[in-house]
């Protein structure tokens, strides 16, 4: 123990004459203690020390930590040192793309030393850029826009100012020409493609509005492949045909035709429209019955379509009729109820003769005209039932007959009867 304290007495004289010899010399310390040390090994000065842990702990490293504190100066610590960026030992793998970025080519920024892929660029970096990645587009893989190929890869796309700068035509050429030239921002933004931003107020301003019942209808339902094989660009926007028969099957099995090829007033056949309008194929505004063979009057403008135009066999739907199947003449549709005592040769009674749709009683009989037996006088007042009284059974009900009845006064008065007044 002694003699280690001794050596070690030793050897802090020799550094403290190498510290005084150095600064004389202008020699950096360390260089003279190496030297030192060198001489000692060479001079075979025989030093026997062991050098413990507690030796380092208690004796070297404090002083070292305490000259070090006192000689170290606050902007060392801001000093640059040589190998603080990742450009200082990494070559730029991306070809100078990023160059003019406020950040320059610096990896750090984009990457960390976990490793290349992925980089640290995310969709929030991404908004510094020219391009900020927006709804559908924040979804899609980087790769999408910037094609993979290693140190190839290109992040600087010069063009993206144009939607079809990196989308294709997905319909086919059919919105190429004016208004839209495939602009596809038009109709879409970037939420998706579906449903598109085409809106009713737009589709008004195309040959063809949507009114009635088509403003409910799915655009799909119109807009849609004949074959469910095409490609989904197929799908038309544009029809040659507008006419309603283009998308509607015709259920009156053509007996309209006549009607529909017509030539209107604005110079076009009506079609279906003579009839129709959009707003229900129930509502036939179009159609005025008036102007067919056999005009609406009096109580049959009440009458219910289906009780004159019956449909065959037992069908319930008025399209299914037969509308030139309905009878004109009153006789074809209402029974006779005067057990035909007022038919012609043929057996048919022209109820027409003596009634109008607008009521049956009473009727237009003119008795003065048609009978045997003019009214006159007080006869004018007495009521029909006054002379014509006979009942009659046919087919089972009591059936008022007119016929015959006396025409002589005395027939009816007997023989006092005073002359009838004439008015
Ligand atoms: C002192 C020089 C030096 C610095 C500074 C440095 N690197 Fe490296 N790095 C290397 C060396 C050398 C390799 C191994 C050889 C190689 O793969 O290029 C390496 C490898 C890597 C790898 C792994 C490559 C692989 O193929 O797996 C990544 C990632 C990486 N460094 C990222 C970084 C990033 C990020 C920084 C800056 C924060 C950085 N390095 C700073 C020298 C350095
Ligand atoms: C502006 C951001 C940015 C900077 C700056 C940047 N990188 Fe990249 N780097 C990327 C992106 C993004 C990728 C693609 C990552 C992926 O494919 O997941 C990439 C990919 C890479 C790849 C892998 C290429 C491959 O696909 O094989 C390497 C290597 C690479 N970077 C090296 C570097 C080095 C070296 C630097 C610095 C000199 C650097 N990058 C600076 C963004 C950056
Ligand atoms: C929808 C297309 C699209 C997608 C998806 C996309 N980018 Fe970009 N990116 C662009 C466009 C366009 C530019 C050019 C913008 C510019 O020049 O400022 C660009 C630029 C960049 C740049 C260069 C930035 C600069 O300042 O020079 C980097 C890096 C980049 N993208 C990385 C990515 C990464 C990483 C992803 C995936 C997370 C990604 N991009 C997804 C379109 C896209
Ligand atoms: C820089 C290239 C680029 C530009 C410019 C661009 N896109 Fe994209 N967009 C893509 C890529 C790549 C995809 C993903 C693949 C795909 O769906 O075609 C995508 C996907 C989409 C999607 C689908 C998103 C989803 O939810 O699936 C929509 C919608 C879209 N883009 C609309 C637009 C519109 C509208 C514009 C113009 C305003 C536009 N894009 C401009 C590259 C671009
Ligand atoms: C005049 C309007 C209009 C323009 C311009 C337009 N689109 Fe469309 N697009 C539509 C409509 C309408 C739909 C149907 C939306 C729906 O089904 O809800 C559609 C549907 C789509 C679909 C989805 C198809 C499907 O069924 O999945 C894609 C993809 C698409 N468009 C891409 C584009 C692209 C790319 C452009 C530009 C080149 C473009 N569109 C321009 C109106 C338009
Ligand atoms: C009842 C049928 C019908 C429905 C429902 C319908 N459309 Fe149309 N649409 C048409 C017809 C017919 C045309 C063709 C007009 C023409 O040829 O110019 C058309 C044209 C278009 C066009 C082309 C516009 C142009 O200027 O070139 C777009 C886009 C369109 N429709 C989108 C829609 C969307 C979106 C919906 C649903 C909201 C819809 N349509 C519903 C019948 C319909
Ligand atoms: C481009 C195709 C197309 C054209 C042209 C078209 N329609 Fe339609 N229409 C439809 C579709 C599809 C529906 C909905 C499905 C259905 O009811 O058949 C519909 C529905 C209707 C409805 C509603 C049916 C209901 O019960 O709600 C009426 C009414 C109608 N159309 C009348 C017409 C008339 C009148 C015309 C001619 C002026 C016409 N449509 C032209 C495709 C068309
Ligand atoms: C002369 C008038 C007239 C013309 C022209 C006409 N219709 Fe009708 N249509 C009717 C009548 C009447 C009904 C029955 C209405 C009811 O059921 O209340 C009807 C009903 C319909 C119905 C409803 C069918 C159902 O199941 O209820 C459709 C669909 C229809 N017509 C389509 C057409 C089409 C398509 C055309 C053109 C080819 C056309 N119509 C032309 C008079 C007409
Ligand atoms: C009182 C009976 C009666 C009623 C009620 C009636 N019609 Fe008629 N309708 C006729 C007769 C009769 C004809 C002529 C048939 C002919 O020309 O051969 C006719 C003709 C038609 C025609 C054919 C027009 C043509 O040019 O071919 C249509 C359509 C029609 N009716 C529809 C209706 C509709 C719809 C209703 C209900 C609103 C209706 N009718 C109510 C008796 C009636
Ligand atoms: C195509 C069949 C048809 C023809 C033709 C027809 N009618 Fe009718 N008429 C009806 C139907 C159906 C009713 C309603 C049901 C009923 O009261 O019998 C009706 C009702 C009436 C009514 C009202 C009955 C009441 O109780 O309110 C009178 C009046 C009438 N018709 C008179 C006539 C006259 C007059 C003619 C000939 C000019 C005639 N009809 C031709 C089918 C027809
Ligand atoms: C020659 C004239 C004449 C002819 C033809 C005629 N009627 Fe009459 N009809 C009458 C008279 C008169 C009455 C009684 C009117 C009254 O009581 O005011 C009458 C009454 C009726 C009444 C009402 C009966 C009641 O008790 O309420 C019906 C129904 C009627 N006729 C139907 C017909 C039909 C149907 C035809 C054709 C098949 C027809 N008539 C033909 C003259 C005629
Ligand atoms: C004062 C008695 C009298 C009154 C009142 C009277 N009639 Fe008559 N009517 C007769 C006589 C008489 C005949 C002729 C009988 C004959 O030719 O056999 C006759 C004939 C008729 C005939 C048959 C015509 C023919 O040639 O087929 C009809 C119909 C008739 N009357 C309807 C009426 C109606 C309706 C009224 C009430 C508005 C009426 N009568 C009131 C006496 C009367
Ligand atoms: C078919 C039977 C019938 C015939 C024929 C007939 N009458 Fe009458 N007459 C009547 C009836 C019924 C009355 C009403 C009786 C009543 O009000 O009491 C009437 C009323 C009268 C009245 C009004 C009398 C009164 O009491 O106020 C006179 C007048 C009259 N008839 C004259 C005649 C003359 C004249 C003739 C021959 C030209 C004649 N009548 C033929 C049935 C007949």
């Amino acid at each position: 123990m002694t003699s280690d304290l001794a050596q070690l007495g030793f050897l802090l004289f020799i550094s403290a004459l190498v510290a005084m010899l150095t600064r004389r010399l202008h020699l950096p310390y360390t260089v003279g203690l190496v030297l030192a040390g060198m001489a000692l090994y060479f001079s075979h000065v025989y030093i026997k020390w062991h050098l413990t842990k507690d030796l380092i702990f208690s004796v070297f490293l404090p002083p070292l930590v305490f000259e070090a504190a006192l000689f170290i100066h606050w902007r060392d610590f801001k000093k640059e040192l040589p190998f603080a960026k990742c450009i200082d030992c990494h070559k730029d793998d991306h070809n100078g793309q990023f160059a003019k970025r406020p950040e320059g080519i610096e990896c750090s920024t984009c990457h960390n030393v976990q490793g290349w892929k992925p980089s640290l660029f995310d969709v929030k970096a991404h908004a510094k850029t020219d391009y900020p990645l927006i709804d559908g587009h924040a979804k899609v893989q980087c790769s999408g826009c910037h094609i993979s190929k290693g140190k190839a890869t290109i992040f600087k796309i010069v063009k993206f100012k144009s939607c079809t700068d990196c989308h294709k035509d997905e319909h086919n050429n059919q919105f190429a020409g004016e208004p839209y030239q495939n602009r596809c921002d038009q109709c879409h933004n970037l939420k998706g493609y579906r449903p598109s931003t085409f809106t009713l107020a737009q589709h008004k301003k195309t040959k063809f509005e949507l009114t009635g019942g088509h403003i409910a209808t799915a655009c799909g339902e119109c807009h849609k492949l004949a074959d469910k094989d095409q490609p989904k660009s197929q799908i038309p926007y544009h029809f040659k045909d507008l006419s309603c028969t283009a998308c509607h099957q015709d259920p009156h099995k053509g007996q309209f035709q006549e009607r529909q090829v017509k030539v209107g007033a604005n110079g076009k056949p009506p079609g279906c429209e003579a009839c129709h309008t959009t707003k229900s194929w129930r509502e036939l505004d179009r159609f005025n019955h008036d102007e067919t063979t056999f005009p609406l009057q009096g109580s049959h403008r009440a009458v219910a379509c289906i009780d004159c135009h019956k449909p065959p066999n037992l069908e319930t739907k008025l399209v299914n009729a037969d509308f030139k199947q309905a009878p004109t003449k009153c006789e074809e549709c209402h029974e006779d109820v005067h057990g035909k005592q007022f038919a012609k040769a043929d057996q048919i009674t022209p109820c027409a003769d003596c009634h109008n749709a607008s009521k049956w009683k009473p009727s237009l009989f003119d008795h003065d005209k048609r009978a045997a037996f003019p009214l006159e006088g007080e006869h004018r007042n007495v009521a029909c039932s006054g002379c014509h009284k006979q009942l009659r059974p046919v087919d089972g009900k009591q059936v008022l007959f007119y016929k015959p009845e006396p025409k002589e006064c005395a027939a009816c008065h007997g023989p006092e009867i005073k002359p009838l007044k004439k008015s």
